[in-house]
């Protein structure tokens, strides 16, 4: 596939049309050759410019409900790569799951689309940037003054175009959860909300101070009597996105979507779906289980690289393609920074 994309881009500098028609015949026998889910092929190496709703999996014949519909809200970072693909290798690990990977942006990626392909799971792809207006600064209250800060609606236009297309496109019964690309999943969790019939509540845990979001549950564990969380700030639901999972059927009738209001969103949308607490199912051994973690990775810019001598013919120049391919590194001549290396003889021997 490497090798595939750099014929591309040459073919794109414009080098004759013999070139044009090798290129073009290579591009056909590889959109032709036999990748699963060989329709997202083409749009997964055509280039970068995909239409935001980029099209489903062949394998959804294969699936029985109740299906577990997985809206991951995703946008490109430097972590992205690696958050997704730990988070794909869970999600192998489950049957009858649909991984709706949602992007916070205009058109769908490369990136996405390959960890979504490598992970063989019946799968969804959709893009729809949080719009410009949200992308400002507001003012917060500090102990010294007021300062702005960026305080933005993240992941909601990602995750409500994610629920558009399951309220129409979901022609199998079950359940939506909304899982981060950050978070941490226990593979018990898919077992308990998979019987959602309404609304499902669990715990969360790493989160806040004393590191647990979830329900409240009556002695007799048989009824959701109130809430544990770090922020309560007048929610009728203090919850994080990870502590609840809704069935389908519900998504459609109530047409709940999530608001553009920094820290309203799971609220909002739990009251959109008009079930009281009372009535709200708790799951995870009756609230008693963590089986969703909220972690968290170091979040660092992008550093500049400077691309290697391409005349020392090592792995080097094709490791730092790949490392530009994933969002790891820019390689640049203006800025970059050379890779730190020893070299035969220079590197230590014991
Ligand atoms: C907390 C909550 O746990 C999230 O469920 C909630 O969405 C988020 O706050 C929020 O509303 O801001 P936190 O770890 O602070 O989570 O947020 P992130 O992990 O940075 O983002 C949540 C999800 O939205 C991730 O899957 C992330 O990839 C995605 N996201 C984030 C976007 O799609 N666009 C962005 O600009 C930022
Ligand atoms: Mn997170």
């Amino acid at each position: 596939m490497h090798v595939f994309i750099g014929v591309r881009e040459r073919r794109l500098a414009g080098s004759g049309l013999a070139f044009i028609f090798l290129t073009t015949l290579l591009w056909f026998l590889l959109a032709k050759s036999s990748w699963h889910s060989g329709r997202f092929l083409d749009q997964a190496i055509a280039g970068r410019h995909f239409p935001s709703d980029c099209g489903v999996s062949d394998d959804f014949s294969t699936l029985q409900a109740p299906v577990i519909y997985f809206v991951t809200p995703t946008y490109a970072r430097r972590e992205q790569v690696a958050e997704l693909t730990r988070l794909s290798h869970t999600l192998m690990h489950v049957p009858n799951l649909v991984w709706v990977l949602s992007e916070d942006a205009e058109t769908c990626s490369r990136l996405v689309a390959e960890v979504a392909l490598r992970s063989r799971l019946p799968h969804v792809r959709l893009a729809r940037p949080m719009p410009r207006k949200y992308k400002q600064d507001v003012l917060h209250k500090t102990k010294t003054g007021y300062k702005k800060k960026k305080k933005e609606p993240r992941g909601v236009a990602n995750r409500n175009a994610a629920l558009d297309w399951i309220a129409k496109n979901a022609s199998i019964e079950g359940v939506v959860y909304f899982g981060d690309d950050d978070n941490t999943y226990d593979l018990r969790l898919f077992d308990e909300i998979r019987s959602t019939q309404g609304v499902s509540l669990f715990p969360v845990g790493l989160l806040g101070e004393r590191g647990v979001s979830g329900p409240v549950v009556s002695d007799n564990g048989s009824h959701v009597i109130g809430f544990t969380d770090p922020w309560f700030h007048d929610r009728l639901f203090p919850i994080d996105m990870g502590g609840f999972a809704v069935n389908v059927e519900l998504i459609r009738t109530s047409g709940a979507r999530m608001p553009f209001i920094p820290g309203a969103e799971e609220d909002e949308f739990l009251k959109a779906l008009g079930v009281p607490k009372e009535s709200m199912e708790a799951k995870a051994g009756n609230g008693t289980l963590v089986l969703v973690w909220h972690t968290q990775s170091v979040k660092r810019p992008v550093p500049k690289v400077e691309p290697e001598d391409v005349r020392e013919q090592t792995n080097l120049t094709p490791l730092l393609r790949t490392l530009e391919l994933q969002g790891t590194a820019v390689v640049s001549n203006e800025g970059g920074k050379p890779l730190p290396k020893c070299l035969e003889s220079h590197c230590p021997t014991h």
